[in-house]
């Protein structure tokens, strides 16, 4: 049967025969109504408690405080009877409760705790709630029958059926190994068909270039290369266009996208195809947005960052894609961070990794260190506001499953990043209500 994936902000209501509903759900909560008399339902996909009341009437399904009453509405237009609708919730995960933090992230909580108030004053009773953990979960609604499905995220694991056996490789090892990155071969193919048939500039190259990590990392590697013989790191591809000069530029973008054009797609290291590189995106996209929010200096640097942060997860798919069952397993079965998972059963993590080939490749330290401390920014050394913005960033994304299915066993924003940028509740509130916005951006380029 097919599908119709609601994405955050949004709902949806349906009759018998028409498409499954579905929602990938981190903190973000999913209503699912259902009258079993008219066989009507529907499904809203909450990302927050409630706004003001302009921001309310612009989107009201990104709330639980509207979403739930529109929802409602829609499905009595398709013959539902108030009386007749029940409810179940899903999501709310990632539940944080570090009292220390200034910031309440406890998004997931308010989300689910709003969404009950609000079926309790609409009347619909609550036959089901599955809320909470550290897990995103996938819901789905069969229309016709009523019939909701929850499941958590890491439990697709079972089905990809890979052995779960350890490919030893040693830290040390690495440094030999890592030479080039292999971009996703798709999307290299269309960077080279652009630059090879069409007039294109400095704009649309950055825009291309900077949707794949391993082309951006490799374009940067080569412009910092002793070749050039730069004095300052370039950190950007825009300031690398306007230092090397347009032609040369396409050719070292030509060169990046060839490496190993032609290979298999590796997996992702991820749970689904494509997760990581659109979590990429996302997390370069929302740290250039604090970085505007904040008015910091070079968001395009802050971008940069954010798309390479997790480039050490690209390495460990290459040489050992086969761990990541291994590790999403101790992150399922007993509860650990992605990060622990890693250092347990690795030895070692992907910002290790991440960092050995930032510096092999003579990348600027700024995203050096972006990459090897996104998850620990108190012990960035010079570049603290860039590895707190990209911290901030991959955290928000991990929570909402932004760009992505949402992480499992993400970890909470930590307090001294949030201090770093003087980020507020109000800014946090602000990054989170343009998610949808973000998203809708990243699906537009055609990931
Ligand atoms: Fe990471
Ligand atoms: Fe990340």
């Amino acid at each position: 049967m097919e599908t119709y994936l609601v994405p955050p902000g949004e709902f949806k209501a349906t009759t018998a025969g028409s498409a499954v509903l579905e929602a990938y759900l981190g903190s973000c909560v999913a209503v699912s109504l259902f009258d079993r008399h008219a066989l009507v339902g529907g499904l809203v996909h909450i990302v927050l408690p409630q706004a003001t009341r302009e921001k309310e009437t612009l989107f009201p399904a990104r709330y639980a405080s509207t979403g739930i009453p529109v929802l409602i509405s829609e499905m009595l237009k398709l013959g539902a009877s108030k009386e007749n609708i029940v409810a179940e919730i899903a999501g709310g995960a990632l539940i944080l409760t570090d009292q220390k933090l200034s910031v309440d992230m406890n998004i997931g909580r308010r989300n689910s705790a709003m969404a009950e108030e609000i079926l309790i004053k609409q009347g619909i009773p609550l036959i089901s709630k599955a809320t909470g953990g550290r897990l995103g979960r996938v819901v789905t609604l069969e229309p016709g029958t009523g019939k909701t499905d929850i499941r958590y995220m890491g439990k697709k694991l079972s089905r990809i059926g890979l052995p779960l056996r350890l490919k030893k490789i040693e830290l040390e090892d690495f440094k030999t190994r890592i030479e080039s990155l292999k971009p996703v071969p798709d999307r290299a193919r269309r960077v080279i068909s652009m630059l090879e048939f069409s007039e294109y500039g400095p704009v649309d190259l950055e825009n291309y270039v900077l949707k794949d990590q391993a082309i951006c990392a490799n374009v940067l590697k080569m412009c910092n290369s002793a070749k050039h013989g730069f004095r300052h790191k370039i950190k950007s591809i825009s300031r690398a266009a306007a230092l090397l000069g347009l032609n040369t530029l396409k050719d070292i973008v030509l060169a990046a996208s060839k490496y190993k054009l032609y290979d298999k797609a590796p997996p992702g290291y991820s749970t689904q195809e494509g997760d990581l590189s659109r979590h990429s995106i996302c997390c370069a996209m929302v740290a250039e947005l604090i970085a505007h929010q904040k008015r910091l200096r070079d968001p395009r640097v802050f971008y940069t960052a954010g798309l390479l942060h997790d480039i050490g997860k690209s390495i460990l798919d290459q040489y050992a894609f086969e761990n990541f069952n291994l590790v999403m397993d101790r992150v399922v079965n007993e509860a650990k961070t992605f990060l622990e998972a890693e250092n347990e059963i690795l030895g070692y993590d992907h910002t290790q990794i991440g960092g050995i080939a930032a510096m092999e490749w003579g990348l600027p330290q700024v995203l050096v260190e972006a990459i090897s401390f996104h998850h620990m920014p108190e012990q960035a050394a010079e570049n603290s506001e860039v590895v707190s913005v990209v911290h901030v960033a991959d955290m928000i994304c991990s929570m909402f499953g932004a760009g992505s299915s949402p992480s499992v066993g993400a970890a909470q924003p930590q307090q001294h990043a949030l201090s770093t940028i003087d980020l507020r509740a109000e800014d946090v509130d602000n990054i989170i209500e343009q998610l949808p916005h973000v998203m809708k951006r990243i699906e537009g380029l055609g990931n």
